[in-house]
C-alpha cells in the first residue's frame, strides 16, 4: 500500500497536471479532482468555501491541509496557521507549497492540538476523514472536551443527494441505506500512476445529516454557507459554553 494521494500532491505542487483516480468498494472508477482542485488558487475555490473565510478568527489549524492550498492563502492574509496532514507527503507539499508550520499528524490525535487554536478548517469536503457518523460523533465530542469554550470548527461536506459529491451516486447511495450504512459512506481508495493508497472510509452528509451528527456532541451548528444542492456547503460549528 502507497501514499498514492500525497504522491500527487508531490507532483502537483511542482506542476503536475494527471488527476487521481478514485476507486469505489465495489469496483467503480472515477477521475478525481486532481490539481484543479487540490492546488486552486482562491478566485477557483467553491463559492462556500470563500465565503465561510469570513468565519475564521485566531489561531487556525487546518486538519487535513493537503498541498496546504488553504492555508497558504490565510497565512498570505495575516493569520498564523499550521497545517496537519496524515500523510507525510502531503506535509512535504505543503511546505514546498509555501506553507510555513507543518504537523504530520492524524484527526484521531488531534484533541491533543485543538486547545492551541480558536478555529479549525475542514475544507476540500474533510468532513469526510471522520469516515463514519459514528466516528464523527466520537471525535467530535473527543475534540470539544478540548477545545476552548467559542473554537470554531469549519467543516465541508457534500449531500450524498445532490449529484455533486465525488464518486457517489443514487445506487451507491441506496445501496448503502440497504446495509444499514449512512447513505453518503463511501469505501474507497486512491490510485496515482503505479501507487495504489489503503482502502479508506469518507463520509458525505447532507446538511440534515450533519445536523444530527453534531448535536450532543458540545458543538452547535451557528450556521450553513452555501445553498445550492449539487454543490459543497460549509458547516460552522462553535464550542458550546461549558456548563
Ligand atoms: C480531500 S483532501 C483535502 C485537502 C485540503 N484540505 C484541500 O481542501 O485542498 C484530504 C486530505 O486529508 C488527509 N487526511 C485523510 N485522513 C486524515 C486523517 N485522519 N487525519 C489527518 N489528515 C487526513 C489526506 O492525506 C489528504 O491530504
Amino acid at each position: 500500500v502507497a501514499d498514492a494521494f500525497g504522491t500527487a500532491l508531490m507532483d502537483w505542487v511542482r506542476g503536475g497536471t494527471i488527476p487521481e483516480t478514485i476507486q469505489r468498494d465495489d469496483g467503480y472508477m472515477e477521475e478525481g479532482a486532481g490539481p484543479a482542485a487540490y492546488v486552486a488558487p482562491f478566485d477557483e475555490w467553491p463559492p462556500a468555501e470563500r465565503r465561510a473565510l469570513r468565519y475564521i478568527r485566531g489561531r487556525v489549524a487546518d486538519v487535513g491541509c493537503g498541498a496546504g492550498r488553504v492555508s497558504v492563502v490565510l497565512q498570505e492574509r495575516g493569520f498564523e496557521v499550521v497545517g496537519f496532514d496524515a500523510s507525510p507527503l502531503a506535509v512535504r507539499a505543503a511546505g514546498i507549497f509555501g506553507l510555513r508550520d507543518t504537523r504530520c499528524a492524524t484527526a484521531v490525535g488531534f484533541h491533543r492540538d485543538i486547545g492551541d487554536f480558536d478555529t479549525v478548517i475542514l475544507f476540500g469536503n474533510n468532513f469526510g476523514i471522520f469516515g463514519t457518523p459514528e466516528r464523527a460523533r466520537v471525535l467530535l465530542t473527543r475534540w470539544a472536551a478540548h477545545a476552548a469554550p467559542g473554537t470554531r470548527v469549519l467543516a465541508e461536506s457534500t449531500s450524498a443527494y445532490g449529484g455533486g459529491a465525488p464518486i457517489t451516486d443514487r445506487g451507491y447511495y441506496q445501496q448503502n441505506k440497504e446495509l444499514g450504512l449512512a447513505p453518503g459512506h463511501t469505501r474507497l481508495r486512491i490510485r496515482y500512476q503505479d501507487a495504489t493508497g489503503p482502502w479508506i472510509n469518507w463520509l458525505f452528509v447532507s446538511r440534515a445529516e450533519l445536523r444530527g451528527i453534531v448535536r450532543g456532541t458540545g458543538w452547535r451548528l451557528v450556521r450553513i454557507v452555501g445553498d445550492q444542492l449539487s454543490e459543497p456547503y460549509v458547516a460552522i460549528l462553535a464550542r458550546e459554553p461549558l456548563p
